[in-house]
């Protein structure tokens, strides 16, 4: 998987709601390869958005994966609410988490693909003892609750120390990066180590969405361009 082309993941936090189905369709034609729905209960984050009603309804638009950002607290609660909507991938934040490796046992046997979050200030190290359990590692580079925020630069080192450690236990853990991505930085993220590029507010404020996603494939080398 990690030779393969960038994997661009639209956040639809900043798609105009009023119109859901059709941005879905948009990114879709656009070249999108994931869908990312942005979960926030007010309490994890300063922000309420979607829950598992709405993921039921991009469900019908799409057939691309669902990955669903879970920023809530306690998100074993609604784990299963989640995937029986849609989701195909999962994410809980480290921080929220209480027992981390039985939500992600809760994600996977569910016939999802379990993914753990990290805020910009998060240590990485208690990841290593879980890794078997974890498809996927959401690696914060804003803080979590708002589309449109400046990247924090200091993720760079964070994504190349996270990178190091997975080739060091040998594991395919894939890495997501979320927050402040754009044609301006994506070279520099992907060959920081990242695999999965969330953006939101740089490709749904900026249409064509086909030309903002070819621009940010054309930044990565071997990101290929859709035609
Ligand atoms: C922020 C969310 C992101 C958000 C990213 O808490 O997790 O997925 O949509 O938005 P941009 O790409 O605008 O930073
Ligand atoms: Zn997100």
């Amino acid at each position: 998987m990690k030779d393969q082309k960038v994997i661009l993941a639209p956040s639809i936090l900043s798609a105009d709601f009023s119109r859901l189905g059709e941005e879905i369709e948009a990114v879709e034609k656009a070249g999108a390869d994931i869908i990312h729905l942005d979960v926030m209960d007010g309490k994890f984050v300063p922000n309420i958005t979607i829950g598992p009603g709405v993921v039921s309804s991009v469900r019908q638009c799409t057939g691309l994966p669902l990955d669903v950002h879970l920023m809530i607290e306690d998100p074993d609660r609604y784990i299963n609410s989640f995937i029986e909507a849609g989701a195909d991938m999962v994410s809980v934040h480290i921080e929220a988490a209480v027992h981390l490796h039985r939500s992600l046992c809760r994600i996977r046997e569910g016939g999802a693909k379990s993914g753990v979050a990290v805020n910009p200030a998060t240590d990485l190290n208690g990841l290593r003892y879980i890794l078997d359990d974890i498809d996927f590692i959401l690696i914060m580079s804003v803080n979590p609750g708002f589309g449109g925020q400046a990247f924090i630069p200091s993720s760079l080192e964070k994504l190349r120390d996270l990178s190091e450690m997975l080739s060091r236990f040998r594991s395919d853990v894939m890495i997501q990066i979320d927050g402040g991505i754009s044609p301006e930085n994506a070279g520099e993220v992907v060959a920081a180590g990242a695999h999965i590029l969330v953006a939101g507010s740089a490709i749904f404020n900026n249409p064509p969405y086909k030309d903002v996603m070819n621009r940010i494939r054309k930044s990565v080398p071997g990101g290929y361009q859709v035609c």
